[in-house]
């Protein structure tokens, strides 16, 4: 994360401040007026700002988001660790889960996961408390539940446990920091660890192609839901299908988007998150893309992702009855 920097113009505008409200700021606050110093702006700089000067979204009940598709390779990862990174800079507090042993949402933040003793396999098979597991980050609003090569046996431990398919949701359940989003990145697999995701989940984000290859999946994914809406406790809230790597030049891509308007048209977000090469640049160097490129097209779609989905997430309002 120590790659992460901003400049003195993009961080004002992530704190929702003018260039002269950022100056008073510094200077009533004593803060640190990077630029001055000629140097740049931190995540953990983010995180001291918004402490001193109180610039803090409300809290809100706690909105557990999965990203989640069987098929590999369609952005659950890409999609998930920068959406929970700019949920976190806009100053909510998140949790973000890493399901995949494979770490790649940690190495999406600049972080190794191979080097965390404890992970999500500690979490769900050993009761180890979420809190004794989670790594703290500079930008004090994200926190992420790691998982690594350790994990690869995880399925095969859950097995003879009771409760197998209920020790994620459980375990947030006990988790007493009040972390307004718990975002998970699934591995494109079916089977107990994924089962335990979606048990705890609220709000279910499919991140697809625009291509036929990914219908089947989509159909797959759907028909599972609606077995363990039928024979288990799943009640999601939503259900959103977000179109990824788009790229509107091909033709199968513009057919395949409009056959998802087609056949999902209750689920399909109005977001599409355009193929950008430098979300993927973004993706391996560690950066999140609102840090990397605040104007590149990645950027702007992970904004709109947020936009489109955070409304949706508000408590039920409860009906008035009539006098
Ligand atoms: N919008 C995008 N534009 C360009 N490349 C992308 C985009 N989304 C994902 N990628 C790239 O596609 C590959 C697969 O993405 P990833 O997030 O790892 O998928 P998953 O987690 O579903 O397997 C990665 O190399 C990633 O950088
Ligand atoms: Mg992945």
């Amino acid at each position: 994360m120590e790659r992460i920097s901003y400049s003195r113009g993009r961080f004002a505008e992530i704190l929702g401040l003018t260039d002269k409200q950022l100056r008073a700021a510094e200077r009533k606050h004593q803060l640190p007026a990077r630029e001055a110093a000629g140097e740049r702006y931190t995540p953990a700089d983010l995180s001291r700002y918004r402490q001193a000067l109180a610039l803090r979204p409300a809290a809100r009940p706690q909105r557990r988001q999965l990203f989640l598709n069987f098929k590999g390779g369609t952005g659950k990862t890409s999609l998930s660790s920068a959406y929970a990174y700019r949920l976190a800079e806009m100053g909510h507090r998140v949790l973000l889960v890493d399901l995949d042993s494979q770490g790649h949402a940690s190495k999406c933040l600049g972080l190794e996961a191979e080097r965390y003793e404890l992970t999500l396999f500690d979490v769900l098979v050993k009761r180890t408390p979420v809190a004794e597991v989670i790594q703290r980050l500079p930008l004090t609003e994200l926190a992420l539940l790691p998982s690594n090569l350790r994990m690869s046996t995880v399925e095969l431990a859950l097995m003879p446990l009771h409760a197998r398919e209920f020790r994620l949701r459980l375990s947030l359940d006990e988790l007493q920091e009040p972390f307004d989003f718990v975002v998970m990145d699934a591995p494109p697999s079916f089977g107990l660890l994924n089962l335990n995701a979606l048990l705890a989940a609220h709000d279910l984000i499919i991140p697809v192609l625009a291509d036929f290859l990914s219908f089947h999946g989509l159909r797959l994914l759907f028909e599972t839901i609606a077995d363990l809406e039928r024979d288990l406790e799943l009640a999601l809230q939503q259900v959103c299908v977000v179109i990824n790597n788009f790229n509107p030049t091909t033709r199968i891509a513009r057919q395949a988007r409009t056959a998802l308007e087609e056949h999902y048209k209750d689920y399909l977000l109005g977001t599409v998150v355009r193929q950008c090469t430098k979300f993927a640049q973004a993706s391996s160097e560690g950066v999140p893309i609102s840090a990397f490129l605040p104007g590149s097209k990645g950027a702007e779609d992970i904004d709109r992702l947020v936009a489109e989905v955070l409304p949706r997430c508000l408590p039920p309002r409860v009906e008035e009855p009539i006098a």
